[in-house]
């Protein structure tokens, strides 16, 4: 185990990670994206890009954090090319990005923890002034960063392992059961097709961009979250099945949300579908309805619950988030851990005001860019998440793997992934991992960001 600390136990790694994948990018961002998408087709690219590009992703981002047990910029360092650690401060900066405008989505979630307490189920058709509410909701977002800090300030297996053990299963039995019930609505089968049944006409080139981005910011890749992560684990572990099982848990947690909210648009919009693609606060707009439907005391506790767990997935992932800049502060600049955790989160919470102010509150910071070829303006909060999601995170991804195959060399990754998994070489796994890690992935990923910029 290396002298930094690390998990305790292998199921300790892989319910970390696990947590560090699932979270708003699962139950937020991912219904909202394929409401915008246009359904099915959104689904099916988002699938392709989860196995087969980014499950490779994944693998060659924990090996070379165990190999080298350092931080993202730290880790090329120590494989002897210094040269490269450009991609790990590209990913330090796309973590700073992206824990700015989640933690404003986590303090909404936070937020809705009371109003479910309260019964307030009626905040579904008050959303857009919730938003506005910068003083409150900001608030909430001080809590959920400082509570980020905390955890992480408490190191790895602390606090981030025992969390995830215990959370991330009552989750997911939590989702089934609403999933189960809003199968039952009326209407919910129209909700159901959208979701299930493929128009191939909907693809564009930009739902392509848009799915490729949701899977590689749901499965915490290209920043080297996972580098990080993987920097934590023990030798024998067998990162192969660990990273398969990941990428299993996240997608799947994905689809049951899809299950869950789908179903209910179907309901409210008496079959029609009307408002599936209304954006960042579909999950704040649908998901109290449900509790609504349920009504009464019951309602309010299953909507209480449910918003507790969701932050905590949210919390799991803010966790991974934030550990990636401090680890590298700490390892590089020798900047005591807990000194470094508060410095980066209110640093990172600074960054986040103009995403907080973009929900109408500022005109300025809500129609903050017009894309070309549109008639609407994006809000600057949406505006990130795409610069993050869409360009940094895979490009980041494909200079990952590159590098891995071509820099470092396909033989010494093989050699890490052979650790902990003795049946792994001459595996059919493999030879289409080599494949994959070597050109496939670089290729498409490479191609797809030649294309968007
Ligand atoms: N995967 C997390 C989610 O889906 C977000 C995240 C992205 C976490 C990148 C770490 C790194 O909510």
């Amino acid at each position: 185990m290396a002298t930094r600390g690390g998990f305790s136990s292998r199921l300790g790694f892989i319910m970390a990670a696990a947590g560090s994948a699932v979270g708003l990018g699962n139950i937020w961002g991912f219904p909202y994206e394929v409401g915008q998408g246009g359904g099915a087709a959104f689904v099916m690219m988002y699938l392709i890009f989860c196995f087969v590009l980014c499950y490779p992703v994944m693998v060659t981002e924990i090996a070379i954090g165990r190999k080298t047990e350092k931080n993202p910029v730290g880790a090329f360092n120590a494989l002897g090319f210094k040269k490269w650690n450009f991609v790990g401060k590209m990913g330090i900066f796309s973590g700073f990005l992206i824990l700015s405008f989640y933690n404003v989505i986590a303090g909404w979630a936070f937020g809705y923890v009371y109003e479910m307490a309260i019964g307030n189920f009626a905040i579904a058709d008050h959303f857009s002034e919730f938003v506005q509410d910068v003083f409150k909701v900001g608030a909430y977002g001080m809590v959920f960063m400082a509570t980020t800090a905390f955890v992480v300030s408490k190191g790895i297996s602390g606090g981030i392992e025992k969390a995830a053990k215990f959370l991330m299963p009552s989750l997911l039995i939590m989702i089934l059961l609403i999933v189960g019930y809003s199968l039952t609505l009326p209407n919910a089968m129209d909700g159901i097709k959208f979701y299930l049944i493929p128009d191939f006409s909907k693809l564009s080139s930009e739902v392509i961009i848009n799915a490729l981005g949701q899977a590689f910011f749901s499965l915490s890749l290209g920043m080297g979250a996972l580098i990080t992560y993987g920097s934590y684990v023990n030798k024998k572990e067998n990162i192969v099945s660990a990273a398969a099982f990941i990428t299993l848990a996240d997608v799947g947690i994905a689809v049951l949300a899809g299950m869950m909210i789908f179903p209910l648009i179907g309901f409210m919009s008496g079959g029609t579908m009307d408002g599936v693609g209304s954006g960042p606060g579909l999950i704040f707009v649908t998901l109290p309805q449900i509790f609504g439907t349920i009504g009464g005391t019951f309602g309010a506790i299953a909507g209480t619950l449910f918003f507790v767990l969701l932050c905590f997935a949210a919390l799991t992932s803010t966790v991974s988030l934030l550990e990636v800049p401090v680890a590298y502060v700490v390892d590089e600049k020798n900047v005591r851990r807990s000194r470094a955790v508060w410095l980066v989160a209110g640093a990172i919470f600074l960054i986040g005001i103009p995403s907080l102010l973009g929900n109408g509150y500022s005109d300025f910071f809500s129609n903050f860019i017009t894309y070309p070829g549109s008639e609407t303006a994006t809000d600057f909060l949406s505006f990130i998440a795409n610069v993050a999601n869409d360009t940094l995170l895979p490009l980041g991804g494909c200079l990952i793997v590159f590098f891995a195959a071509h820099i470092w060399k396909k033989h010494n990754l093989d050699e890490e992934l052979s650790h902990g998994a003795p049946n792994y070489k001459g595996s059919f796994l493999q030879k289409y991992l080599n494949f994959a890690v070597g050109y496939l992935a670089p290729a498409v990923l490479g191609f797809i960001f030649i294309i968007t910029v």
